[in-house]
């Protein structure tokens, strides 16, 4: 581990930790607590409505049910943020983080370093609304990632196969209560599938459940597709299928996701920012899907379909600089 560059470090960033593993890299800002934001949830003056019947809202606080996958959902929506929100939080020189706590179960308030301010205004439209749409909060981490930068055309911000937020593969039993999560970007909205998922006959043991998202979209030739409008706060489930969207243009983003995990679901991955407003201390440790040496269910599918985004299609690593592969969904 290594410190990087310092000067260009950010106001509130104390030092940032370079680590990386099986050859993923990862910068980990260490803040500065003082001077913290601590947001507290004001349901009352929240004005979205709470569509109850939708599967999204349905299903809060459920078991996790690979069955919910043949329920097409479409993410609940809570508007679109204002331009001065918009000013604000697309401010650049934005931190980087991975999944760091910023609310314990237990506890509702939301506590974060001053680095981040830019974006307590938005976090204080979540929170007010999932406040209200949500009764049992007490039961729930609050994990926030942040990710800002330059997107070049042809890629992805965040470059992933179809896939869930919070799915719970062998790792998680008993099953837990189920993720839900709010995510806006300024430009290049995700693009989701609100589309019945079959996975009779796959095993979580040995079968990539991603890969076979791919092919149950390039099945349909992806005419499922739905996106919000740009800057459009959404809340999904980790039942909501969905995947980033390639830039047609060099595109700066700006991107926020709060997700919300039950307790048990302690998100202590080498790479997750620590929060220091918080007293806790867990192990972290190296923690990624390629560790679990899964397969495609489907064998015979294109096979752009079940390889790793920096693998070929006959599953060798790209070479350093190589355009990742991306999963052909389409078939024109
Ligand atoms: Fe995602």
């Amino acid at each position: 581990m290594e410190s990087a560059d310092e000067k260009t470090l950010a106001p509130g960033v104390l030092r940032v930790e370079r680590l990386s593993y099986r050859g993923k890299h990862y910068d980990v800002p260490i803040f500065d607590p003082s001077e913290p934001l601590v947001l507290r949830p004001e349901p009352a003056r929240c004005t979205v409505h709470v569509p109850a019947e939708e599967p999204v809202i349905r299903t809060l606080n459920s078991t996790w049910d690979l069955g919910q996958f043949l329920v097409p959902r479409r993410p609940v929506s809570l508007g679109v943020l204002s331009s001065e929100e918009l000013a604000v939080f697309t401010r650049p020189g934005a931190v980087r983080i991975l999944d760091m706590p910023i609310k314990f179960p237990d506890l509702a308030e939301y506590r974060l370093p001053r680095a981040l301010a830019q974006f307590a205004p938005t976090i204080q439209r979540i929170i007010d609304f999932e406040h209200k749409a949500h009764s049992r909060h007490g039961e729930y981490y609050a994990y926030l990632t942040i990710d800002q930068r330059p997107v070049q055309p042809n890629t992805l911000h965040r470059e992933a196969p179809c896939h869930v937020d919070g799915f719970q593969g062998a790792r998680w039993q008993p099953k837990c209560l189920t993720n839900h999560t709010y995510t806006v970007s300024d430009v290049l909205p995700t693009a989701y599938y609100p589309q019945p998922f079959d996975f009779s006959g796959l095993d979580e043991t040995k079968h990539d459940f991603f890969w076979e998202m791919n092919a149950q979209v390039a099945d349909t030739d992806e005419r499922f597709r739905w996106q919000p409008a740009p800057a459009e706060l959404t809340l999904m489930d980790c039942y909501c299928v969905h995947r980033g969207v390639e830039a047609d243009a060099p595109t700066f983003r700006t991107w926020l996701r709060l997700s919300f995990e039950e307790r048990r679901r302690v998100f202590d991955r080498l790479g997750n920012a620590h929060n220091p407003l918080f007293d806790y201390s867990w192990e972290m440790v190296e923690r990624d899907i390629e560790q679990l040496h899964l397969k495609a269910w489907r064998e015979d599918s294109d096979p752009s379909l079940r390889v790793f985004p920096w693998q070929q299609v006959d599953g060798q690593p790209l070479p350093p600089g190589a355009p990742k592969t991306k999963p052909k969904l389409r078939r024109s």
